[in-house]
C-alpha cells in the first residue's frame, strides 16, 4: 500500500476480529515507529506489548472503561524514557518525539490492513502500576490494536485546508 493509500484509509478501530495479530508483523510495524524522527534524535520512545487478556482488561478499566482496549488482540502502550527536556522553543520534547513514532506505527498499521485507536483518556498512574512502569517514564498513549471488524465507511470528517492554511502570514 502507497503512503497515501495509507493515510487516508487509518481510521480509528473500535471493533476487532477474534484474530490473533501475528508477532512478526507487530515488530514490522514496531520497525516503522524506530525509523521516526525525533529531536536530536533522542528516541525517547519505548513500547509495552501487551497481548494478555487480564491485564488488557486492567488496561480498559484504567482508560475510563473504554472496553474495545481490551477486546483488541494486542494494546501496545506507548511511553518515553524521559528526564523531562524542554526544547528551545518552551515545548516539552517527548510528547513530540513519541507521537512522531506513533503516527509512524498507526500508518504502518493501517498499511498492514490493522486497526489501531489512540486511547488518550487513561489514568496514568495506573497503567504505570499495572504494568511495572519506572519513575522516569511517562505514558503516551495505550493503542489497542488487530484486524477491524468492520470497515466505517464514513469519511474523513476534517476542517478543508483553506481553514487550516496560511499564505506568506496569518493575516
Ligand atoms: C491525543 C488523542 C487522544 C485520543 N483519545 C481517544 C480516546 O481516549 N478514546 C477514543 O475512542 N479515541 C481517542 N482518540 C481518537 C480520536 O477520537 C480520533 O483520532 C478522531 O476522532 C479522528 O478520527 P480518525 O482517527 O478515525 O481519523 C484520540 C486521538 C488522539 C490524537
Amino acid at each position: 500500500m502507497d503512503l497515501y493509500e495509507a493515510i487516508k484509509t487509518r481510521k480509528s478501530v473500535r471493533r476487532f476480529q477474534n484474530l490473533p495479530v501475528e508477532e512478526s508483523t507487530v515488530n514490522k510495524i514496531l520497525g516503522a515507529a524506530r525509523l521516526a524522527p525525533s529531536a536530536n534524535n533522542s528516541q525517547e520512545w519505548r513500547f509495552v506489548i501487551v497481548r494478555n487478556p487480564e491485564t488488557r482488561k486492567a488496561l480498559a478499566d484504567a482508560a475510563s472503561r473504554q472496553d474495545f482496549v481490551a477486546e483488541a488482540p494486542v494494546v501496545i502502550v506507548c511511553c518515553a524514557e524521559t528526564e523531562g527536556e524542554v526544547m528551545r522553543n518552551g515545548l516539552l520534547r517527548y510528547p513530540v518525539d513519541v507521537t512522531l513514532a506513533i503516527d509512524h506505527l498507526m500508518l504502518a498499521a493501517a498499511a498492514e490492513g490493522l486497526g489501531t485507536c489512540w486511547v488518550g483518556a487513561f489514568n496514568p498512574g495506573r497503567v504505570k502500576a499495572i504494568l511495572d512502569i519506572p519513575k522516569g517514564v511517562e505514558v503516551v498513549a495505550v493503542l489497542p490494536l488487530g484486524y477491524p471488524e468492520y470497515p466505517d465507511p464514513q469519511d474523513k470528517n476534517r476542517l478543508p485546508l483553506d481553514r487550516i492554511v496560511y499564505s506568506e502570514s496569518w493575516k
